[in-house]
């Protein structure tokens, strides 16, 4: 059977579907990595929590392939972009709140742009729903630590 559309998607969202599956992949090896890094320093409920969040978003890069092969586009494997890792659980909470303030000010566009295409605009806003769950959640810990202080936000990791 031969019906699939032909890749005539609004350029932005197949370029926005094929960001997320490169910088998404690329951002899930860097939690993977960083859950590691907390699991040797003893602070297993954050290596669980970054585990975890990998997983979901290697979930999202495999609903953005299927739907860029749907759609009949080429899914490339790119370059991705170096990004830092760190061994300080807070300095890294920041980092991950910058990495998720200024993806959702980019994805909100794309999903905005995939609005005719109500399969890839249910994919992009589900994803665009989690990763602002994910903002809540590193702002929370943020604040966390200004009222009960480094030491006691990390027992709670332990
Ligand atoms: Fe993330």
């Amino acid at each position: 059977m031969n019906d699939r559309k032909e890749c005539k998607m609004e350029n932005k969202v197949i370029a926005g579907l094929q960001t997320i599956v490169t910088a998404l992949s690329q951002q899930a090896d860097g939690h993977l990595i960083q859950s590691r890094i907390f699991a040797a320093q003893g602070l297993s409920k954050l290596a669980e929590k970054y585990a975890e969040h990998a997983v979901e978003e290697r979930e999202y890069v495999v609903k953005c392939i299927d739907r860029l092969i749907d759609l009949g586009c080429e899914v490339k494997l790119e370059a991705k972009t170096a990004a830092p890792i760190y061994t300080d659980a807070i300095e890294y909470l920041k980092h991950d709140l910058q990495v998720s303030k200024d993806g959702l000010a980019w994805l909100k566009e794309i999903v905005c742009a995939a609005q005719d295409d109500l399969t890839t605009f249910k994919i992009l806003s589900e994803y665009y729903q989690d990763e602002e769950g994910d903002m809540y959640w590193a702002e929370q810990q943020l604040a966390l630590v200004e009222m009960i202080g480094k030491q006691n936000w990390l027992v709670q990791q332990l």
